[in-house]
């Protein structure tokens, strides 16, 4: 909770986070909240203004989704998109009706010289996505914009309601950012004061304060969020903290010295390395079942950390990189969002270990962690690497895994990653690395038959990991690595190329 800020009322739309990034790219503080909030909770937020969402309900359906009626009467300027603005129509005396022509994608948007519309262009592209349309503005209320088929934007000046029936936050709106501009400055005289040096300073000075001279664990991966987790609470404490990094044996080539390195030797910090591969291999002996290893993997995990912060006498604190998508996730699904995101959970840490919980990055989305942990000082290496699954290499090794195979897989991965870099290709797929088929097949190097395993590239681009794009390679490009592999990597003696999307596929193997 912040002064100075924005409030976004959640009815479902997929664009709500969208909204809430493009307020904050404009330098003011943004929240998402479910429309169901009471006034009281609100006015604790002290919001210069309020955006209604867009969602998939229809205002005139029985149990509708509205904000609450004194929120209308707080004096806070509003600014309804989409469904948002035909609930500012509804709740005031308007009317709003499914039309008889639906009004999906581009259209020209006529607008009038309003401030809402200052320095934005007539005739200028919108993004239209709707069924119903407004038949009927409420009293005091006038038409500021229109299209071809519907009125386009109302506005009561007086009370500083606005409502627009297109989608000003997504990029096929021309102007749609500038529309955003213009409410949160013009309109509600936010100022710009969000930034991530101001809330790496603010967030350094909040963790000194809750957790004075206790002591802090974290479970540190080495991924981008719980390392940025780390580096600000180290900055906040110092060596009250302390990390636990857990080597399952299934990480990639170098990954523990890497992490030992970065975090341990430059930055100073605690760490506790564990060399748990063998537990984690044994368990693993045998077992072929994808969600199988899954569960033995995420409950090995659990023991592990649990026995090292038992041994680490007096820590009061439990710090976790929880991010900003994973705490709205879960508004959303109880304010009957439509986008739900299964969550693997693998790797994580179950909610009642005992401890008090330390998230001082739940406000932040990917980017804005990124780019704290540049702030920070993080080589950019480290913040901008690829996701990487808490199941590790198991779930790339298909089938039953084993040291010499996880061996082989780290190689083969390694140098394609490595020649992504070297071509300037890594920053430009989404996630990228090599699995290992249990299968054989004959080959010949030099004048010896071989009867090895092949190994799989998966690369993809993706912006939610949730459909995906195989990334297309050159074939010279291809060859490389290939040859590389098959040079280098004793056991493999074919490179495959994977051209999955997904769906049909999964991003990884299992
Ligand atoms: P899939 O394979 O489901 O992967 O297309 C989507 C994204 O999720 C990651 N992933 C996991 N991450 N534990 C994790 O922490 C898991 O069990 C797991 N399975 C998949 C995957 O790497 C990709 O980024």
């Amino acid at each position: 909770m912040r002064k100075n800020s924005i409030v976004i009322l959640d009815f479902g739309s997929q664009y709500n986070q969208l909204i809430t990034r493009r307020v904050r790219e404009l330098g003011v503080y943004a929240e998402l909240l479910p429309y169901h909030i009471s006034p009281e909770e609100l006015k604790k937020h002290e919001p210069l203004g309020i955006i209604l969402s867009g969602g998939p309900a229809s205002v005139y359906m029985d149990n509708a989704p509205k904000i609450h009626a004194d929120i209308l009467a707080m004096g806070i300027p509003i600014l309804g998109i989409c469904y948002g603005m035909q609930l500012l129509v509804h709740m005031n005396g308007g009317e709003v009706e499914q039309a008889d022509k639906q009004e999906f994608g581009k259209a020209k948007l006529q607008v009038s010289a309003h401030p809402l519309f200052k320095d934005v262009e007539n005739n200028s592209t919108v993004w239209m996505s709707h069924n119903d349309h407004v038949t009927k503005t409420p009293a005091g209320f006038q038409g500021i914009a229109s299209t071809n088929n519907s009125n386009a934007a109302i506005a009561d000046d007086q009370k500083k309601f606005y409502g627009l029936q297109f989608h000003p936050e997504v990029t096929h709106s021309q102007h749609g950012h500038k529309m955003i501009e213009n409410f949160i400055f013009n309109i509600c005289s936010c100022n710009k004061n969000w930034s991530m040096a101001n809330y790496a300073e603010e967030t350094i000075q909040n963790i000194r304060k809750t957790v004075g001279d206790q002591k802090v664990i974290l479970g540190l991966s080495g991924g981008v969020d719980s390392s940025v987790c780390a580096v600000l609470i180290h900055k906040a404490i110092g060596d009250n903290l302390t990390c636990i990094f857990v080597d399952t044996g299934l990480l990639r080539l170098n990954e523990g010295k890497q992490v030992m390195e970065t975090y341990g030797e430059h930055f100073h910090m605690n760490i506790i390395y564990v060399d748990a591969e063998e537990r984690f291999l044994t368990h693993l002996k045998g077992v072929k079942d994808p969600e199988q290893k899954r569960k033995l993997i995420g409950g090995d995990f659990i023991e592990v950390f649990k026995e090292e912060a038992e041994k680490l006498k007096g820590a009061e604190f439990l710090a976790q990189g929880t991010i900003y998508p994973d705490v709205i996730e879960s508004i959303s699904i109880n304010s009957g969002g439509t986008t739900i995101k299964s969550h693997h959970n693998v790797g994580g840490l179950p909610e009642k270990l005992g401890f008090k919980l330390l998230e001082p990055l739940r406000n932040l989305f990917k980017d804005e962690v990124r780019k704290l942990g540049e702030e920070l000082g993080i080589e950019r290496k480290m913040i901008y690497r690829h996701p990487f699954p808490g199941p590790g290499l198991a779930i790339r090794i298909i089938g039953e895994v084993t040291k010499p195979y996880a061996d082989i897989l780290r190689k083969a991965d390694a140098i394609f990653i490595e020649e992504l870099y070297n071509h300037d290709l890594y920053d430009k797929t989404s996630q990228a690395f090599a699995g290992l088929l249990p299968i054989h097949s004959v080959g010949v190097m030099g004048d010896i038959r071989t009867y090895e395993q092949p190994v799989v590239l998966r690369a993809v681009s993706t912006s939610d990991f949730m459909t995906a794009h195989f990334t297309p390679f050159s074939n010279e490009f291809l060859e490389i690595v290939s040859t590389r592999i098959t040079n280098e990597v004793k056991g493999i003696n074919r490179v495959f190329f994977d051209i999955t999307n997904k769906p049909p596929a999964t991003i990884e193997y299992e």
